[in-house]
């Protein structure tokens, strides 16, 4: 089989100066890619701020024969958001790929997290993704063509105890990729999620020690690469990724209870097995299709 490229693809990565995002610059710029390397540089928190991260990674590419320009801007503010894409044109004229991984950590139990923790968090992942993409969009759309790959994380779709804030705006990055999706489609721009698991140093105390070198980053980027590729033509999805496995990953509704007559709080009581069921699932392609089981009851 052929070996997947990018050349002349221009790609944006967002919080590329350690972890998941770095490993996804150095892989896109090794098959070709021209790479914006984006690094607010701060630590896992989010405190500070370091052109140092960026730059190293930038070093490392062009150590390694690929092109790549360093940004250090915040994806949480518009202007930083703009700069960064800004990059991306100045540097070489265009963006194909945007890949928004950049992210912090601020845990804490629901009961103890303030409204600056939860702002920050949702700021970095969630608003930042809407400014990167937001910033690239118009050029994607004029030049029908686009990759976009959003991060988002098991804890989001499924809870995590003390990441309230995380687990909302990483669960906000699946909305957010199924209507960028249906937006980009007749621009040729495919919008996917990720939800991974990787030892980085935002996990190196929460995941255990002895599965630190099977859970390597390079087990990750290989989905992000072929999501972003040409090739690929899968929009809207959400896929979980780490240490070697893949899968895709569901919003799907079961057949559900309904009746003509008006319900009652007894109605529900008595039919919760059948609200309840969990088979035979539906997944819908849009919130048009969603509705289609309501109306077909409406109708008949
Ligand atoms: N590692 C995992 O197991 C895991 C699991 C689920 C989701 N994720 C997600 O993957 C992404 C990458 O995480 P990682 O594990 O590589 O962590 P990491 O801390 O190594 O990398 C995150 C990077 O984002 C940068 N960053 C933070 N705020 C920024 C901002 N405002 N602007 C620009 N850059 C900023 C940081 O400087 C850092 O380099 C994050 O979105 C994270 O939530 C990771």
């Amino acid at each position: 089989m052929s070996e997947l490229r990018y050349d002349g693809r221009v790609a944006v990565v967002t919080g590329a100066g350690h972890g998941l995002g770095r490993q996804h610059a150095l892989e896109l710029a090794a098959r070709g890619a021209k790479v914006v390397v984006n690094d607010l540089g701060g630590d896992r928190s989010g405190a500070g701020a370091s052109a140092g991260p960026a730059q190293e990674v930038v070093d490392e590419i062009k150590k390694n024969g690929g092109e790549a320009v360093a940004n250090p801007d915040n994806v949480a503010t518009p202007e930083g958001a703009q700069a960064i894409v800004k990059t991306a044109l100045d540097a070489f004229g265009k963006v194909d790929i945007v890949v928004n991984n950049a992210g912090i950590l601020r845990d804490r139990s629901f009961k103890n997290m303030s409204v600056e923790e939860f702002d920050s968090v949702i700021a970095v992942h969630l608003r930042g993704s809407f400014l990167v993409s937001s910033a690239a969009w118009p050029h994607l759309r004029e030049q029908g063509y686009g990759r976009i790959v959003n991060t988002s994380s098991p804890a989001g779709l499924f809870g995590n105890f003390g990441q309230a804030n995380y687990s909302t705006a990483k669960m906000g990055l699946v909305g957010f990729t199924k209507t960028l999706a249906q937006e980009g489609a007749k621009y040729n721009i495919k919008a996917n999620a990720i939800a991974p698991v990787a030892w980085t140093r935002m996990t190196e105390d929460l995941l255990p020690a002895d599965f630190a070198d099977k859970l390597g980053v390079e087990q990750v980027t290989p989905l992000v690469a072929y999501l972003v590729h040409d090739s690929n033509e899968d929009s809207g999805q959400v896929y979980t990724v780490g240490g070697g496995r893949i899968a895709k990953i569901f919003v799907a509704e079961g057949p559900g209870y309904g009746q003509k007559e008006t319900l009652s709080v007894e109605d529900v009581r008595d039919n919760w097995a059948a609200i309840g069921a969990a088979e035979p699932l539906t997944v819908f392609g849009n919130v048009g299709e969603q509705m289609g089981p309501l109306i077909q009851q409406l109708t008949s």
